[in-house]
């Protein structure tokens, strides 16, 4: 894919439905008593691999695209797959569905990509295994075969990485619990399985640690009761967009429909608190989660702050998938951007520090890495060959870079997009400006 330097974005774009929040949705659906409906589901081929390992355990979801209905079966209907269940790229997939599988009295395979079969996988085993299943694995990667159990035993977990995905799966196996399973996180992650969890009908306490985190629980003999559910748009697609119209000062963007969810939704606060122009129009609420209209426009020079800007702590986990577009926003930030405590990055769909430090090297940014981050300071950016090493988000970042960049940036396996938002070199060609 070839990028051109661009003077402006401008237009209206309504992102794709969350990525998050369509596993979740296909995925409770399928644990449900009846029939749910779920509109503007994800495209991404990730979405479609929870689709897929669903139908492989039997539950049948009629439609394709943005729509399904999913038959739900009850918390233990499934029947055992007799294939492995392939997540292909898709970390959540792979998490959430260890949950699930913990708690069927059967054996299963989880298996996946390349890339998602170097990714770590005990994070979920450790967990689980306490809570009574069994997981055959190579150095804890998959392919994963579990041996489920139920009930399981009710758990109080500690997470020992700020992680939603971990949360979920504990959560979710403790819907097949003897008890009430509790997670414990100290810092805020992703609340997307909670709030659907209560729009399925399943009581969630969460009470608070007092230091910012939450331990949250539930009964294992809750039952989800099948509603239909609207998915909110991906701000993790949108921010893409937000980045560029910031960065660029004659954009004048509308991103429609977009989740705001405040323990997602960190890079708007970001670029708000830069001084960036960000609008939210029309909040509202959908499905239990916060939703509104984003205006962007790049009225604010970003150039003029001479401050480095630092990111890290609690924040991390809310912006935790944007770092790698945040990263080219901090070329444009008069005092540069440094982002710490982030070392989970290294360990998502490639290493995204040392990608995100490496291609922004090419394009002749100023860089340091950290074990935990980067920092990087102003720069005028030129076109380059760019690898997204199989990585949609660093495929999407790098290529709003080239929008910044003087000359062409080509970037190299930028099919990867396809992994949360196929059609996402379309939509920002619709809204450049040359
Ligand atoms: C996700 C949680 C995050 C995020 C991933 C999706 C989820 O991962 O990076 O893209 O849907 O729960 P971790 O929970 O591993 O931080």
């Amino acid at each position: 894919m070839k990028i051109k330097t661009a003077r402006a974005v401008k237009g209206e774009i309504a992102p794709p439905g969350d990525k998050s929040i369509s596993h979740r949705a296909a995925m409770f659906a399928a644990l449900a008593e009846g029939t749910t409906q779920i509109e503007n589901f994800a495209t991404s081929a990730d979405c479609a691999s929870t689709v897929s390992c669903l139908r492989t355990l039997g539950v049948e979801i009629e439609g394709s695209g943005i729509a399904f209905k999913v038959l739900g079966l009850g918390k233990t209907g499934f029947g055992q797959p007799k294939t492995a269940l392939d997540c292909g790229n898709s970390g959540t997939t792979m998490r959430l569905m260890s949950g699930i599988l913990a708690g069927q009295n059967f054996e299963s395979t989880l298996t996946g990509d390349e890339s998602l079969r170097s990714r770590p996988m005990k994070r979920v085993v450790d967990p689980l295994e306490k809570m009574g299943a069994r997981f055959s694995h190579q150095d804890f990667r998959a392919p994963l075969t579990i041996a489920g159990v139920n009930p399981l035993n009710a758990i109080n977990y500690e997470l020992p990485v700020a992680s939603a995905q971990i949360k979920s799966a504990v959560l979710l196996a403790g819907l097949n619990s003897d008890g009430m399973t509790s997670v414990i996180e100290h810092t805020q992650t992703r609340d997307h399985t909670e709030r659907m969890l209560e729009w399925f009908g399943v009581e969630v306490t969460k009470a608070s640690t007092g230091d910012g985190g939450w331990k949250i629980s539930v009964a294992g003999d809750s039952k989800l009761a099948a509603r239909d559910i609207t998915v909110p748009g991906d701000i993790s697609s949108a921010a893409f967009f937000a980045v560029a119209a910031a960065c660029l000062s004659e954009s004048d963007i509308l991103l429609k429909n977009i989740g705001l969810n405040t323990s997602r939704a960190g890079v708007v606060d970001v670029l708000q608190d830069l001084g960036a122009d960000v609008e939210i129009v029309d909040r509202r609420e959908i499905c239990n989660e916060p939703v509104g209209d984003l205006r962007v426009t790049g009225r604010r020079d970003l150039g003029d702050i001479s401050e480095l800007t630092v990111l890290k702590g609690a924040v991390i986990p809310n912006i935790i998938d944007e770092i790698p577009i945040l990263a080219v926003l901090g070329t444009q930030l008069g005092g540069g951007l440094e982002i710490r405590d982030a070392a989970e990055l290294r360990v998502k769909e490639s290493d995204r520090i040392a990608v995100v430090v490496k291609n922004l090297k090419i394009m002749g940014a100023e860089v340091e890495e950290f074990p935990d981050g980067l920092r990087v300071g102003r720069s005028q950016l030129h076109g380059g060959v760019i690898d997204s090493y199989g990585d949609h988000r660093i495929a999407m970042a790098f290529a709003v870079a080239g929008l910044l960049a003087s000359g062409e940036t080509e970037i190299s396996r930028a099919e990867a997009v396809d992994v949360s938002f196929p059609g996402f070199f379309d939509e920002l060609e619709g809204i450049v400006v040359r």
